[in-house]
């Protein structure tokens, strides 16, 4: 079984099991981690936006144009930033980091 491991916003990190062929927004609601996902994986929001960690970047699949266009609505994007419904557990991709984006809606109300 694969291991895959969230960063939340306090900076701790949490491993869980991380099934092949399941999205990391999968994975994370399987784990009760606060990963949005309001359209469940239909590329219609960008609230399942992580943030790869920047060895594991590499390792994933370039996005379609359609990710790309919706990560462009994403707050705090990087240059590691995915959407979470997009990447797929591989064999490959065992001990893949992502990091949750920080408080983006407290953010947003501090504004
Ligand atoms: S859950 Fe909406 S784009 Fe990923």
């Amino acid at each position: 079984m694969a291991k895959m491991i969230f960063v939340l916003n306090d900076g701790s990190e949490v491993e869980v099991d991380a099934p092949i062929g399941l999205s990391v927004l999968e994975i994370a609601h399987k784990n009760d981690i606060d990963l949005e996902g309001a359209c469940e994986g239909s590329l219609a929001c960008s609230t399942c936006h992580v943030v790869v960690d920047e060895k594991d970047f590499d390792k994933l699949d370039e996005p379609t144009e359609d990710e790309e266009d919706m990560l462009d609505l994403a707050f705090g994007l990087t240059h590691t930033s995915r959407l979470g419904c997009q990447i797929k557990m591989t064999e490959a991709l065992d001990g893949l980091k992502v990091k949750l984006p920080s408080a983006t809606r407290n953010m947003m109300v501090d504004k």
